[in-house]
């Protein structure tokens, strides 16, 4: 038997046809109902505003199965050069090898900027996205910065907070960590996300940036994942990392 997949783990029976493919509208469930082929625990369900659960219940349609799409994690070490929004050019979904409708429901967890190398989680988890994007929950993110010139003391400016311009207004950033770690390198540890932050950051000292790497949110790290790879974390690792319900 084929397993037909839905988005939608719970809901009203038509919503749940809607979102696995197999209607377009509500008149169509309701023949589709009407017709007695959808059968939910044994039963054959007419009305549809039904509500179900495909995690907890049988639901055939036409005698297959519909399963909800589980929830997948994957983290990517973005190279170069690959766009986080939905853009003609190239994209980091394109990095991502699984099931096509299983890609069709996943997003990366904010951006970076094209030229930023290094952590992106990609999911079709959104009450996990929100929980990290969500400013005030004020999610650490780290990055190795590396600059052309050799380091000056003013790099302790950015940990008390520096002003760069946010949608053509002063903005003073939040206080951040800094941790020098060779003449030309420094790892900065920030807890919020405006556009291009750290390189209008690392700007306002002077410096030219030659590379920004992110290394880590809250407590997942990169580890040694190579660049251009993915690996696809469980639940368990994602939950205990970002200590999410
Ligand atoms: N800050 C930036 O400037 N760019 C990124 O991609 C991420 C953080």
């Amino acid at each position: 038997l084929d397993v037909i997949i839905c988005h939608k783990n719970e809901g009203r029976i038509y919503q749940l046809l809607r979102s696995a493919g197999l209607i377009h509208t509500r008149n169509d469930a309701i023949k589709l109902l009407k017709e007695g082929n959808v059968i939910i625990n044994g039963k054959p369900v007419h009305n549809p505003e039904f509500q179900v659960n495909p995690k907890k219940e049988i639901i055939l349609v036409n005698n297959q199965p519909i399963t909800p799409i589980p929830k997948k994690y994957f983290l990517l070490n973005k190279p170069k050069g690959y766009l986080t929004s939905k853009k003609r050019r190239k994209n980091v979904m394109e990095l991502i090898h699984c099931d096509k409708t299983l890609k069709n429901t996943l997003f990366p967890i904010g951006r970076l900027d094209v030229n930023t190398t290094g952590l992106l989680l990609i999911t079709n988890d959104g009450e996990l996205a929100h929980a990290i994007l969500q400013p005030k929950n004020k999610m650490e993110k780290e990055y190795i910065v590396t600059i052309k010139e050799k380091l000056k003391d003013n790099i302790q400016k950015l940990e008390t907070g520096i002003t760069i311009m946010v949608n053509n207004k002063p903005y003073k950033t939040l206080p951040a960590k800094v941790n020098r770690t060779d003449e030309s390198t420094f790892s900065i540890t920030i807890t919020e996300g405006k556009k291009r932050q750290v390189r209008l950051m690392v700007a306002a000292l002077g410096y030219t940036l030659l590379s920004l790497k992110r290394i880590r949110i809250g407590s997942l790290g990169l580890g040694t994942l190579a660049e251009g790879n993915i690996k696809e974390l469980n639940e368990k690792e994602i939950k205990g990392a970002f200590s999410v319900p």
